[in-house]
């Protein structure tokens, strides 16, 4: 009884763990996807686009080519996708997954699901919906991998969406354009529209993998995690989820008012090998 009423207790927390750099980061955060697909192969993986989830990525294609993790019973569904872009263009986010992960991989290309960023515009209401759908048909997101914008967003839910927000057409944060455009030959060129995932559909995820690397991204890393819930930093919405893994490097974890405590946290679990909550 006790250790059942402690394995409850365990798996809610909010657990921040704070890795020397990016390529540290990396490996803590494939090292869990690793852990999962292990004990359960026919897992349904959450993934991210953007620069902080490379490294995972890569790990993960090592340990596939290394140590034979297969994903071919795995199914992922991505946070969001430009709207307007083709899954050609170079920088959809499809081309994103299908370059930086699913190619070297053993994964089913039919069980990777991108929101569609060429669907008619009538017919996005329709999709959005599918997509939630898809999500429930396939049993809900095992772990949900995140990253966070300049502007707080996680997926592309900008500063004011609802706590409840689902999967949706969502206009992009003058913000995110612009911390985008290094992507693009220029701020214009960089889609106004996407469709996301809202952030009532993250937070169903039954465990996040919440990612944060540089010095660029400790102010709002710290709003989030100890600032108010507030929708105008939409990441702040991950201090109501259970089961929270916070991975940072040392950059990322700068402006944390609690620092001391989560290294003393994160030190004491190592001595006494047993989780602290
Ligand atoms: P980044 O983007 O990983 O490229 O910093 C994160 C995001 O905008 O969600």
């Amino acid at each position: 009884m006790i250790q059942k009423i402690y394995k409850i207790l365990q798996e809610m927390i909010m657990r921040i763990i704070i890795k020397k750099n990016y390529d540290d980061l990396s490996k803590e955060a494939a090292g869990i996807i690793r852990n999962l697909i292990k004990t359960k192969p026919d897992c349904v993986l959450g993934l991210a686009t953007g620069s902080t989830p490379i490294g995972l990525y890569r790990e993960l294609i090592r340990f596939h080519k290394e140590e034979g993790l297969s994903f071919s019973r795995v199914t992922t569904f991505n946070l969001d996708e430009y709207y307007g872009l083709q899954p050609s263009h170079p920088q959809s986010y499809r081309y994103f997954m299908d370059t930086n992960l699913f190619k070297d991989i053993d994964i089913k290309p039919e069980n990777t699901f991108v929101p569609e960023g060429s669907v008619k515009r009538q017919d996005i209401v329709r999709h959005c919906a599918d997509y939630e759908q898809r999500i429930k048909k396939a049993g809900g997101i095992d772990i949900q991998v995140l990253g966070i914008g300049g502007d707080g967003h996680i997926a592309f839910n900008e500063p004011g969406s609802s706590f409840n927000s689902r999967t949706r057409l969502v206009s992009l944060d003058a913000q995110t354009i612009n911390d985008n455009s290094r992507f693009f030959n220029n701020s214009e060129e960089v889609p106004q529209f996407a469709l996301s995932m809202g952030i009532g559909t993250i937070l169903e995820a039954r465990e996040i993998l919440f990612l944060a690397s540089g010095e660029n991204k400790a102010d709002i890393v710290a709003q989030a995690i100890e600032g108010p819930l507030t929708s105008m930093v939409t990441a702040s919405a991950l201090q109501l989820h259970p089961k929270v893994n916070v991975i940072l490097d040392e950059e990322a974890a700068f402006s944390l008012k609690r620092y001391s405590y989560y290294k003393f946290t994160q030190e004491a679990e190592g001595k006494i090998e047993m989780p602290i909550f």
